[in-house]
């Protein structure tokens, strides 16, 4: 009911003009009355997944609180776990607005976001801010001006930060919007980086006494013989799982609409398909030894099942969450 006139009022406005404002809402009365408009018990459906304890499979996908400032009030919609970035090691503007653009007919929205993040230290700083004992995945990435061949790097730089911080840890290789980015999808690039990350990794558990999981985003337009390598390439380097999907640079599901024709990710209702078969793949080839969290359109309870059959462990939830609301969350918990 508060969501419906929520957005109705947000549907009004420009796109990323209503996230920032919801943003900071959300941040400035989390821990105020005013906090019951958006506060829900959810059913708790208990996860056991990469040695963590997860309250539901429903989570929070990456891109909606990129430097970290409303966990709480995610906490209080009854999200089983929050991912919060991408972040990158310096702060960065992101590319020029307008760079989000709702597509309703489709349920969808198109986005060239392009990384704009506070930087990594202040999402630490955040973190360590919150009230919240819940699992929190944190996305890490690169600097745009950072050439692919020093993307390692950041990578590391961010992973050294956020370890300590993080329930789990995403490397995105995935985002359209960082030129160059998904190029680290590939081939020796891929293993390079993976196998750099993982000692990492490594050494920090060992340093911190503490197991943190690492988990991979790719993209839904990798063709099968992609599939077949990055799957390869994220079992030989013994990575903790994938995250599937990110948003896609295709088109043909919104072929006429309005901005159909913008730059950036299309994500939402036309991308559940492609994310799905990029699950059932990833499923197939690495014979259920790669834990997958699912994430493409998902906006109702048949969807997110759909995912769960599919090979899903885990789900999370973006565009369908600016469509439906925090109720999204308590209607996929229900009828698992
Ligand atoms: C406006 C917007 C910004 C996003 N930013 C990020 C990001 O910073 N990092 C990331 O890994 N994914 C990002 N995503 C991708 C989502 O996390 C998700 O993978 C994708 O949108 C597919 O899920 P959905 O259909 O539920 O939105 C973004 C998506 C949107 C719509």
């Amino acid at each position: 009911m508060f969501y419906d006139l929520a957005r109705r009022f947000m549907f009004t406005k420009d796109a990323e003009w209503a996230h920032d404002f919801a943003l900071s809402n959300l941040s400035r009365y989390a821990n105020t009355p005013l906090s019951m408009a958006w506060s829900q018990s959810v059913p708790d459906k208990p996860v056991n997944f990469l040695g963590l304890e997860f309250k539901n499979p429903v989570g929070l996908a990456a891109g909606l609180d990129k430097n970290a400032e409303c966990i709480e009030a995610f906490a209080q919609m009854g999200f089983g776990f929050i991912e919060v970035g991408t972040v990158t090691p310096r702060p960065q503007q992101g590319n020029d607005k307008p760079r989000i653009f709702r597509l309703p007919e489709q349920h969808a929205v198109i986005n060239r976001m392009g990384f704009n993040n506070k930087g990594v230290d202040n999402l630490v700083a955040n973190v360590k801010a919150a009230n919240y004992d819940g699992i929190l995945g944190i996305n890490i990435g690169k600097n745009k001006d950072t050439p692919n061949e020093q993307g390692k790097d950041d990578y590391i730089h961010c992973m050294r930060k956020v370890f300590e911080h993080a329930s789990y840890i995403t490397v995105n290789i995935s985002s359209p919007n960082t030129p160059g980015l998904r190029d680290l999808q590939y081939g020796e690039a891929l293993d390079d980086l993976l196998s750099s990350l993982k000692n990492e990794q490594l050494d920090l558990a060992a340093k911190h006494h503490k197991q943190v999981p690492m988990l991979v985003k790719v993209a839904p337009d990798l063709d099968s013989v992609q599939v077949e390598q990055v799957t390869q390439s994220l079992l030989n380097n013994h990575i903790d799982g994938v995250i599937a999907t990110n948003t896609t640079l295709e088109r043909s599901a919104v072929a006429g609409l309005q901005y159909a024709d913008e730059a950036g990710g299309l994500s939402g209702r036309p991308v559940r398909a492609k994310s799905l078969e990029v699950i059932k793949e990833i499923k197939r080839l690495s014979q259920g030894r790669l834990p997958i969290i699912g994430v493409g359109g998902i906006d109702s309870a048949e969807a997110a099942k759909e995912k769960l059959d599919g090979g899903a462990d885990l789900l999370q939830v973006y565009t369908g969450f600016i469509y439906e609301g925090p109720a999204l969350v308590k209607r996929i918990v229900r009828a698992l």
